[in-house]
């Protein structure tokens, strides 16, 4: 599959084939893909943690108002910000770098032919401090990807907007 590919593929999926679970060497991949991403000074501002286990799953689906897909998700993947490892001309820049990874993890899935929906946590306070505590976190809880076999097709789209762009010759 080439990334025009995996680009044009990607949508959020919600649904997902229940009972399937996400093989190790698949949460692995897929963790790698966030960790080749660009990150600001290359400090890799982040941590991940991988959630399979059943109750936490409905824990994070009963907190976060947007995470109901979580029903069906065997897997959720919690990117988390490090912003104490940024200083200098690298400082505050984590919430991009957890946004580069986020997307990796999504063009990733689309190719292990995986579903996901990024669920956004930063910068609602609300939500970060509730995931913090919840799963006893020192990091920042930037957001929940949610991952699974896709129990629905979601359509391609074309997005190419030209008066999105301006063009300086
Ligand atoms: C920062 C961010 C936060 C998002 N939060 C949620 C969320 O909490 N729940 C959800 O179902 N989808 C969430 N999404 C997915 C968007 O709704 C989705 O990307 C958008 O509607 C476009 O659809 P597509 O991903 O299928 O192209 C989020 C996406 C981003 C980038």
């Amino acid at each position: 599959m080439t990334v025009t590919e995996a680009l044009n593929a990607r949508r959020s999926i919600r649904k997902f084939v229940p009972g399937e679970t996400i093989p190790k060497e698949k949460i692995d991949s897929l963790l790698e893909a966030a960790m080749l991403a660009p990150s600001a000074c290359n400090t890799r501002p982040w941590e991940f943690i991988a959630i399979t286990n059943r109750s936490v799953l409905d824990q994070i689906r009963a907190f976060h108002p947007f995470t109901g897909m979580l029903e069906t998700a065997p897997l959720a993947i919690v990117i988390c910000g490090l912003p104490d490892s940024q200083s200098g001309i690298s400082e505050g820049f984590f919430p991009q770098d957890c946004g580069a990874a986020a997307m990796s993890i999504l063009l990733k899935a689309v190719e292990l032919g995986l579903g996901a929906c990024w669920c956004g946590v930063y910068p609602r306070e609300q939500l970060v401090d509730g995931i913090k505590s919840m799963l006893e976190l020192s990091s920042v809880p930037f957001c929940v990807i949610a991952v699974g076999v896709p129990d629905t097709t979601a359509r391609q789209r074309g997005f190419f907007d030209a008066k999105k762009v301006t063009y300086i010759e």
